[in-house]
């Protein structure tokens, strides 16, 4: 346990970050740069343990990947060298490794048994399993394999025409990375656009995705190496934004942060909210937009947040809780039953950690409703090991009166492993 004491900042936030490669392109860095023959280099990727736990699953099938620092160097000799591991796979806290390998390894030809630590053994992989069964897989596991540990015995896939039930981008990712495998066409039809970072990755190794409306379809094909580059987590730099945002006299520029619209939820409802926040540089590279964010401080107002906008932002409703207690009126959070079935109950760890501190805030089914104007006290709060809620209560102790005990953030590591010297650095 590494408990942390965290007193209020006396200085308003002032500089230039440049946040840590995005979570989800990098796993699709090391996804895609191993199933494809030859060469890839990624730059700017994440060395967060949830990464790391994707690398060690294509190391363990038999992939050469060096990591250097933030650069990777994956050498594949494409599938037909994919070995059958000798040992489980690890997917440790990481739902995107877990959903997403359980697309691959269901086309490999072999048998692999995969298993996650306690939060990710308690998350829904049916939600993956179904789909993937109608393809031909042979998957067993836990509670009629629901649920980690999973044992598959891979290939001999057919393509399938799949409406997703769940707005989920790691489902969407899962078919398509099994299509790539498949005999015939795969067709995922998506109710509510999620995470494009798959489609968008596929095109640049090369694949022939056909993208019309809601429907995303794919054949059995070969990819071809190429180099990657990472844009920063617009995720990761959420935590800076609502700090800058409600720290008075704040002013912060965050770098090469990734623009892509499937993600940018987060500045939308900074905007609605009345934020000063501008963005420039604006580039795109390989279909992913980046470029740099530079947010103050002003006094905001409360807002309803729901509909399409949630998979926009679904990882961002944590910190954005936090912001809706220093705006005028009431915040309202709906459409985000998902929260529940992250790395915790993200409802619940929100509500407990924000009434802790001095904040009046309501669960609802699918959200919560927020108070406005709090003053927040500080106390001793729970991170329940999950990343973006110790993360979120570091953000709140930059403005509380007393000092807030967070119980462990050992988990910050998952996704944002110098989140507290870049704190420290833009804080003093
Ligand atoms: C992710 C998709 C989202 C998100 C997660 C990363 C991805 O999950 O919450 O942090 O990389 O595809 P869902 O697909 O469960 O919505």
């Amino acid at each position: 346990m590494k408990d942390m004491k965290l007193s209020p900042c006396s200085n308003a936030l002032n500089g230039i970050l440049q946040v840590p490669g995005d979570k989800s392109i990098s796993h699709r860095a090391v996804i895609l740069g191993s199933l494809a023959k030859g060469t890839t280099k990624v730059t700017h990727f994440l060395t967060g343990e949830d990464c790391l736990r994707t690398i060690n699953a294509f190391k363990l099938l038999g992939v050469d990947i060096e990591v250097d620092n933030t650069t990777l160097y994956i050498r594949s000799n494409g599938l037909s060298h994919f070995k059958e591991p000798i040992e489980p796979i690890y997917f440790g806290n990481s739902g995107t490794t877990a959903r997403l390998m359980l697309g691959v390894l269901s086309g490999l030809p072999f048998f692999t048994a995969s298993y996650g630590d306690a939060s990710l053994t308690s998350r829904p992989m049916d939600r993956v399993i179904i789909p993937l069964q109608q393809m031909g897989t042979s998957i067993n596991g836990r509670s009629n394999g629901s649920y980690l540990p999973l044992a598959i015995n891979g290939g001999g896939l057919s393509g399938v025409q799949y409406t997703l039930p769940v707005k989920s981008a790691q489902v969407k990712s899962a078919i398509l990375l099994a299509g790539l495998f498949a005999e015939g066409t795969t067709e995922v039809i998506e109710p509510t656009a999620t995470r494009n970072h798959s489609e968008n990755m596929l095109k640049a190794f090369g694949a022939d995705i056909s993208i019309e409306d809601t429907c995303i379809s794919i054949t059995n094909q070969p990819l071809t190496a190429t180099d990657v580059f990472v844009p920063g987590d617009i995720s990761s730099a959420a935590f800076f934004m609502v700090a800058a945002a409600i720290v008075p006299g704040s002013n912060l520029t965050l770098k090469n942060v990734g623009l892509n619209f499937t993600r940018t939820g987060i500045i939308d409802v900074l905007t609605e909210m009345g934020a000063s926040i501008s963005i420039s540089n604006k580039q795109t590279i390989s279909g992913e937009d980046f470029g740099d964010i530079t947010i103050s401080y002003k006094k905001l107002q409360g807002i309803v947040i729901n509909g399409d906008i949630i998979p926009r932002l679904i990882d961002e409703l944590p910190i954005i809780a936090l912001l809706a207690t220093q705006a005028e009126g009431e915040t309202v959070i709906g459409d985000a039953e998902e929260l529940r079935l992250k790395e915790t109950d993200r409802i619940e760890a929100v509500v407990e950690g924000l009434t802790n501190l001095g904040a009046e805030v309501q669960p609802t089914k699918d959200g919560m409703m927020i108070e406005g104007n709090s003053v927040l006290v500080g106390g001793s709060v729970n991170s329940y090991n999950d990343h973006r809620i110790a993360m979120m209560h570091a953000i709140a102790s930059l403005i509380t009166q007393n000092e807030v005990v967070i119980d462990d953030v050992s988990s910050v590591a998952i996704s944002y492993p110098n989140f507290f010297q870049d704190l420290t650095s833009v804080c003093s």
